[in-house]
């Protein structure tokens, strides 16, 4: 089974209310004129715009929007936070979980995460779900032990028909927003092990239909060549998902 090709926004805590607007219509007009493939384009924006991005969104064949972030409870008084099925209620259809800025700013832990990717099957929302190494676990080459705790805590109690519908994001947190990217050789080296202890968990079969995005300081520049290793199967990207034009370059990687 082939796996979908994905490019995932995310926009952080970036862009007030009126730009987002503005940087949206870009992307869906720009898509309109040049996206040509079967590549599914996904833009994670902040809460206050999931909303009108939806009902902006004249593309949505091609493209989703997605939240950053959820509470694991469905209601209550948990002030300050939005459940899934907010999300779902102003057309979100992803939700990020487990970004590595959600883990140490936000001290989210691997059992709340779990809890979290629980509340987002509730509210039928597509889990992207982020992995990833600091820079002392690479350098220690502890990575491959992190990466397989952090799938094992967080997703792998999902049934394989849930299991399914995840989307995972591989994001060596000493990538991100550093400029310092993952050469391809090593991303390759992360998703091929990736796919293999979800091969061992689940079945070889549902591990190849699993798409696995690389992100951290992906570019337009070095996109391509991470794109075309065999188990990277899109980009999560953060900075260049700001810029339409970088975006869609990005996107158009996957141009057939
Ligand atoms: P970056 O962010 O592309 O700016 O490194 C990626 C991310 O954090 O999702």
């Amino acid at each position: 089974m082939s796996r979908k090709k994905i490019v995932a926004g995310n926009w952080k805590m970036n862009l007030d209310y009126q730009a987002g607007i503005s940087l949206f219509s870009e992307i869906t007009q720009m898509l309109k004129d040049e996206h040509r493939g079967n590549q599914e384009v996904i833009v994670c924006a902040p809460f206050i715009h999931l909303g009108a991005l939806n009902k902006l969104n004249d593309v949505k064949e091609k493209l989703g929007v997605g939240a950053q972030n959820l509470h694991q409870a469905d209601s209550g008084a948990y002030t300050g936070e939005i459940s899934g099925s907010q999300i779902k209620s102003v057309g979100g259809k992803y939700v990020l979980i487990g970004h590595s800025e959600r883990r140490s700013y936000f001290k989210e832990t691997n059992e709340i995460l779990a809890e979290k990717v629980d509340a987002a099957f509730r509210h039928h929302l597509t889990p992207i779900f982020c992995i990833g190494e600091t820079k002392e676990q690479r350098e220690d080459g502890s990575y491959f032990e992190v990466l397989k705790a952090q799938l094992e805590q967080s997703v792998f109690h999902l049934s394989s028909k849930d299991f399914e519908r995840v989307i995972i994001a591989y994001e060596p947190v000493w990538a991100i927003g550093t400029g310092l990217t993952a050469s391809p050789e090593q991303a390759q080296e992360v998703h091929a092990y990736i796919r293999k202890v979800i091969a061992e968990k689940y079945s070889q079969e549902l591990a190849d239909s699993i798409s696995i995005l690389y992100g951290g300081s992906c570019n337009p520049k070095n996109a391509e060549s991470l794109f075309a290793q065999a188990d990277i199967d899109g980009g999560l990207i953060g900075g260049a998902s700001l810029k339409s034009r970088d975006f869609l370059d990005i996107v158009k990687v996957y141009n057939s």
